[in-house]
């Protein structure tokens, strides 16, 4: 069965010509069909850059919509229409225009993390692999609302010594990894280094050896001497990790690290993308526009 599924998905992504993305945190056998895996920065870059006329992406809605913003024309796949995200859709785009207005001198940063129609009132966008680079870019004396990440935004403020307004969403896949559980997967291996992403709680990103995205992640692995890692993000990436790396050993730092979301999509359902060309994610013209530049000036960075 899944051999003729993989079959047809490949035929298929032949005739259409399709480039299938997928995040890190996809189940296995979805990132092993994918022409590229990686954090949400190189998948808005590989989105931007493919010469494919259509792009099946295997992650969350708000990732295959920034796809359609950088490359309009392309057919956009997100083949489990389902998979949100939470903490996107934590931030109203009428809620974050009212704090606007109670800031108007503040630049809004806003995690990619978030609806078109956020993106289209930030200045720039970020996501957890520059998040610092970008608030480092903006004129020191300017105020900042960032949105809606509240763990990357104390992160942020810690690591740039800046204030920033931060709107009170979360990840509840990462919020809900304790400090607890992590000192209890530290006893359980007490060589391992410590790896967590900053949509973490600050006491567990305080607890890290290393503290970066999920892409970032990967590159310390693998750059690393040490022989064996907890991780403290959604487990999906440890598929990678063991790839890459497979003598090195890798714990997840709580069972619990699996987004609902991001595991919807399956094999069958990028087959069924590919065959009936849907569902299709699109933006309308006026928000594209507006949202494409905060989005064009993070890239740019
Ligand atoms: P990165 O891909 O930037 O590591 O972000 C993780 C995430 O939660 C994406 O939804
Ligand atoms: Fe959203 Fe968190 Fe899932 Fe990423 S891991 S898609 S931030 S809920």
């Amino acid at each position: 069965m899944d051999e003729t599924v993989l079959h047809r998905i490949s035929v298929l992504k032949q005739e259409r010509n399709a480039v299938i993305l997928a995040h890190f945190y996809q189940r296995p056998e979805v990132q092993d069909i994918a022409d590229f895996v990686g954090d949400s920065l190189e998948l808005a870059r590989r989105a931007s850059t493919t010469d494919a006329d259509v792009i099946v992406f295997c992650g969350v809605h708000f990732m295959a919509q920034t796809a359609y913003i950088l490359s309009p024309d392309k057919a956009v796949l997100l083949p489990q229409i389902k998979a949100g995200c939470p903490m996107a859709d934590m931030a109203d785009a009428d809620d974050v225009a009212a704090l606007k207005e109670r800031h108007p001198d503040a630049a809004v940063v806003s995690y990619v993390n978030t609806t078109a129609d956020v993106k289209a009132i930030s200045d720039i966008c970020c996501t957890s692999a520059n998040a610092v680079k970008v608030v480092n870019s903006i004129p020191a004396d300017k105020e900042i609302i960032f949105v809606p990440d509240r763990n990357l935004g104390q992160y942020i403020m810690e690591q740039t010594g800046r204030h920033l307004i931060l709107w009170n969403g979360y990840c509840n896949t990462h919020d809900r990894l304790t400090a607890e559980e992590l000192s209890a997967a530290k006893r359980l291996h007490p060589e391992a280094e410590v790896l967590a992403h900053p949509e973490c709680r600050p006491d567990v990103v305080h607890m890290a050896d290393f503290v970066g995205s999920t892409g970032g992640m990967v590159t310390h692995v693998c750059d690393s001497h040490a022989p064996e890692f907890i991780i403290g993000t959604e487990v999906g990436v440890i598929h990678r990790m063991r790839q890459l790396c497979p003598d090195k050993g890798f714990y997840p730092a709580s069972q619990k690290l699996v987004c609902p979301n991001m595991k919807l999509t399956s094999l069958d359902n990028v087959l069924k993308a590919l065959e009936t060309m849907s569902p299709r994610v699109t933006v309308n013209d006026d928000i594209r526009s507006r949202a494409l530049l905060p989005i064009e000036r993070m890239l740019a960075l």
